[in-house]
């Protein structure tokens, strides 16, 4: 994996910033965290939270054909029998003797043909064997073999063992899908770069079931649909490479795979699957469970299992890429004409967690101040605001800049009439990524904003 100089040291100061201001710290960090495990602070909670809803608003709320549910992570161990998890589900895993270290054999440089240890550089390493990335545990108070199961490894298995009851509750004829968000575990071998690769994340799944004729156009369709939605939340198209995965390398179901990866500072990696999965989990099921998962079409009279499309994206992988498009550094002149850094993350005001700062000039100033709190009230039905009244404003605008936040309103003299009647009533908003700023009245700023954001 390409892990340049400027990326390590860009990745450094994203992943610094994330702590500082609150994003992403370590899982139970006073106890030394946990490998692979990660919180969200108030400001990291908030921007998942914008793209899931996002999300689910694109995929599920304005389309007709696509309905949501929201699965258990443990259930029948059996599901995970059939679905292959439990015989392939496996990373290749080799153990070096000099170091101890446990490595993933698929990940590790040769030098003249030979694997080399990526902790130590020693070559004595032991053959690679299959290790299941699935967490087992036991369901109820006996700690035996038929108490087993798994955490779940993919949000998908809930579909496709509830495609029968959505399909009679929700009366959607073919094609139609079913998505979900929600959490997935992998036992990741070698957990890394920051949270792109966890062992606890979230996913945004969507299995959207066809006629066996549909799905190639259907993919090409969802390849486009997923495509747009990223530029849609403010990641340009030029950070974003298509990869179609040769038919050797796709699973041995797959009738076609497209990988939208996205150029991490530590080099360009995979943030959503495209898959056209054929009939392959649904005829599993129906195998294993002995119940019909057939579709039966009035027009035709036919029974088939249909067919299924899945794009399958991860929620902490889109919002590390997030903030990693939206990272920026330039020089700027501050108030007293000394030159600056200025820290800021561009994010699409749809994703910033922040949506607007709102300021009064002076904090001791009972009229600004009041005004300044009757726009926070204006707004907070609507939007995430942030009040700050302490410090130069310059450097109020600095902090919601490097925190993101698109738009900071300021209350001055002349919103409260002090420098005549001309501008009363009116505020400046400033916008964070061209620092201009311009007046507005104050019934204004909420349509001004809500356009921005919606
Ligand atoms: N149902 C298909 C499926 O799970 P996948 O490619 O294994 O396919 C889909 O996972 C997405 O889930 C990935 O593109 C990635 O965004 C996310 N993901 C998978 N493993 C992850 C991990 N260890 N940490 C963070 N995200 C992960």
């Amino acid at each position: 994996m390409a892990h340049d100089k400027p990326g390590a040291e860009r990745m450094e100061k994203i992943v610094s910033l994330c702590k500082r201001r609150g994003f992403i710290f370590q899982s139970g960090e006073i106890y030394g965290g946990l490998n692979g495990f990660w919180d969200y602070g108030p400001l990291g909670t908030e921007l998942k939270r914008n793209l899931k809803d996002f999300w689910w608003r694109r995929m599920v709320q304005e389309r007709d054909d696509v309905v949501g549910m929201d699965g258990s992570i443990l259930m029948n161990r059996q599901i995970w029998a059939a679905s292959g998890h439990e015989e392939t589900f496996s990373d290749p895993m080799v153990d070096c003797r000099i170091c101890k270290s446990r490595l993933r054999a698929d990940q590790l440089q040769e030098k003249e043909g030979r694997k080399q240890c990526s902790v130590c550089g020693s070559f004595d390493l032991t053959e690679p064997r299959a290790f299941n990335l699935m967490f087992k545990t036991y369901v109820g108070a006996t700690e035996d073999e038929s108490a087993i199961t798994y955490l779940r490894p993919e949000t998908a298995q809930a579909i496709f063992v509830q495609f029968k009851n959505i399909l009679e509750v929700s009366r959607k004829k073919l094609p139609f899908g079913i998505a979900q968000v929600g959490k997935a575990f992998r036992n990741e071998i070698n957990p890394r770069n920051f949270t792109f690769r966890s062992r606890e994340f979230e996913q945004m799944e969507l299995e959207y079931f066809c006629r066996p004729e549909q799905g190639p156009e259907l993919l090409e369709y969802w390849l486009e649909e997923r495509l747009k939605f990223y530029s849609d939340i403010g990641i340009s198209r030029d950070l974003l490479h298509v990869h179609k995965i040769p038919p050797e390398e796709c699973a041995h179901y797959s009738k076609g795979t497209y990988d939208i990866e996205f150029a991490f500072p530590f080099g360009i990696q995979e943030l959503e699957g495209v898959a056209y999965r054929t009939d392959y989990d649904l005829t599993q099921h129906q195998k294993a469970s002995g119940k019909s998962l057939e579709y039966f079409d009035e027009e035709s009279k036919q029974r088939f299992i249909p067919h299924v499309v899945e794009p399958s994206a991860g929620v902490d992988r889109t919002t590390l890429a997030l903030i990693c498009a939206g990272f920026d550094e330039e020089r700027v002149i501050d108030e007293s004409g000394k030159a600056e850094t200025r820290t800021l993350l561009r994010f699409h005001p749809r994703m910033a967690p922040i949506k607007c700062g709102v300021f009064p000039l002076l904090k001791n100033n009972v009229r600004l101040v009041r005004q300044a709190r009757d726009i926070v009230d204006l707004l907070r039905p609507h939007m995430m605001v942030f009040y700050d009244e302490s410090g130069a404003i310059g450097r109020r605008y600095r902090r919601q800049d490097e925190v993101g936040t698109p738009f900071g309103v300021t209350v001055d003299f002349d919103t409260i009439g002090e420098n005549g009647p001309a501008n009363e009533g009116t505020v400046t908003i400033r916008e964070r990524d061209s620092m201009k700023q311009q007046r507005v009245g104050i019934g204004e700023i909420k349509p001004f904003l809500i356009e921005k954001i919606h």
